[in-house]
């Protein structure tokens, strides 16, 4: 048996891609190794949203690309949207590199192992505009022990918003065919998974490309809620003005979708939110959250927002600070702006914000996202709530398990049983800034 490491960058997409292709390599005798020194085949599996991550990645090619140097027997691979974005130019900055294999095409991956054990050196970055459905129902997948299984059910992005590199490393958006999802959520359910994630840019656009144009989010939602057992179902993520009514009905319905929207904003500012190709304002933002909040009780709305976007005012940055207030978002992504190769807005040079502008606003946006989170989780305390068990460990000498709420709140329970996968009854007796505290009922 040959071992296989795969550092895995970014996004859930990355560890849902990782989880299939440690599961395409197993049915070619590789095992999996977490020692990267002890690997015969290395991959990273890379993200481009930022310019941090993609350097990262090279800088981790150049560690391995100096082992090989050295005499070790490895071969070398780069996949995910680094891979993608720069294709055979990987070769160049990293000539040690055995294959790159972009985001289209994963399932070629057994093929160009074989190629690559035969001395040959692959690029494989070809776009499609279709799923690989046909492929993924032969493959096993490897999944992370975990309680929580993601799941795509959209590949791609077509909003093309002027600071993000997604449409170009990810494609065209298209959907996966219910029949692959609804398998891959009930093996997963099977093998003793507790939640099923369902996965996209934009999940509510998920269905728009078919021909049966009743069959949205919404209907896949109905449909994996009426597999038998006792498990939750979430969705990530959603785009503000994509979300429609029976969305939200159907979570209102639903017992096993639970209570929580993830909906980035990305700036406070209706100008900037302009300039960023979003399309909608702050007033429209509001309304959506708004009939989020009244339609569907305890619900969590968390965001992302971006610091020192091209052009982004004073006046303007304070405008995101006053949304997560406004609108109360329970917790926020945040990152500052970095410029992407092909994106529109890296092309406005000249409204850059300096470096330390930025990092003094990411700093103050931390903050109030601190804030806000301590205050959404304040409105927990006394409160009972289901919580689904994720992990179990001694913290400073003290047993403690972990879990998630419906409505994705974390909550610490002192406990001295594994409950690990299990559903509890907590009472909630205080609130820190990252979670809440309970006891069992
Ligand atoms: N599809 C999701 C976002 C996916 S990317 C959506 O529409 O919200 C995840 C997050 O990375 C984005 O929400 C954004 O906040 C951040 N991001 C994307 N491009 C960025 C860039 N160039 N600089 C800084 N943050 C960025
Ligand atoms: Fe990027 Fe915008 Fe698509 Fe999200 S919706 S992936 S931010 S282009
Ligand atoms: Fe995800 Fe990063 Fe690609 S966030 S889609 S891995 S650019």
């Amino acid at each position: 048996m040959k071992k296989v490491y795969i550092d895995t960058m970014g996004c859930q997409m990355n560890k849902s891609d990782t989880e299939r292709m440690f599961g395409m390599l197993s049915c070619m005798d590789y095992t999996e190794t977490t020692d990267p020194k002890d690997a015969d085949l290395l991959m990273i599996n890379t993200c481009s949203i930022r310019q941090l991550s993609e350097d990262k990645a090279f800088s981790m090619l150049g560690t391995w690309g100096k082992w090989k140097n050295e005499g070790k027997k490895i071969k070398i691979g780069i996949c995910g949207c680094v891979a993608q974005q720069k294709a055979e130019k990987v070769f160049r900055r990293a000539p040690y590199v055995d294959f790159v294999l972009g985001t289209h095409k994963i399932y070629s991956l057994p093929e160009i192992i074989k190629q690559i054990n035969n001395g040959e050196r692959v690029c494989e970055c070809t776009e499609t505009h279709q799923t690989e459905d046909d492929k993924a129902f032969k493959f096993p997948i490897n999944r992370v022990k975990a309680v929580n299984a993601w799941i795509p059910i959209t590949e791609g992005c077509n909003n093309f918003c002027t600071y993000c590199i997604v449409p170009y490393t990810r494609g065209r958006e298209r959907s996966r065919q219910p029949e692959i999802i609804i398998k891959e959520a009930k093996d997963a359910l099977s093998q003793g998974f507790k939640e099923i994630t369902l996965l996209g840019q934009n999940v509510d656009s998920y269905g728009k490309d078919f021909k049966d144009k009743n069959y949205r989010l919404a209907q896949l939602l109905r449909d994996i809620n009426s597999i038998d057992g006792n498990f939750r179902i979430r969705f990530v993520t959603s785009y503000p003005t994509d979300i429609t009514d029976e969305l939200i009905e159907t979570v209102v319905e639903l017992d096993k979708v639970c209570e929580y929207f993830h909906i980035p904003m990305q700036s406070g500012s209706s100008e900037v939110l302009k300039a960023m190709n979003r399309r909608y304002d702050r007033e429209t933002y509001a309304k959506i959250v708004e009939k989020v909040r009244k339609m569907v009780p305890d619900v969590t709305i968390t965001s992302d927002f971006i610091a020192g976007f091209p052009g982004e005012t004073e006046e303007q940055f304070k405008e995101t600070l006053s949304a997560i207030d406004e609108f109360e978002l329970d917790y926020s992504n945040t990152a500052a702006y970095s410029p992407r190769e092909k994106t529109v807005a890296a092309k406005w040079v000249d409204k850059y914000i300096d470096e330390d502008v930025k990092t003094e606003r990411l700093a103050r946006l931390n903050e109030k996202v601190r804030e806000n989170c301590l205050k959404s989780n304040l409105k927990f305390v006394g409160r009972e709530m289901e919580v689904l068990v994720e992990n179990f460990e001694n913290h400073k000498g003290q047993n403690v398990i972990t879990g998630r709420a419906r409505n994705n709140k974390i909550v610490h329970i002192p406990c001295n049983d594994d409950l690990t996968g299990q559903f509890i009854n907590v009472k909630i007796t205080g609130a820190k800034t990252w979670y809440l505290k309970g006891e069992l009922i």
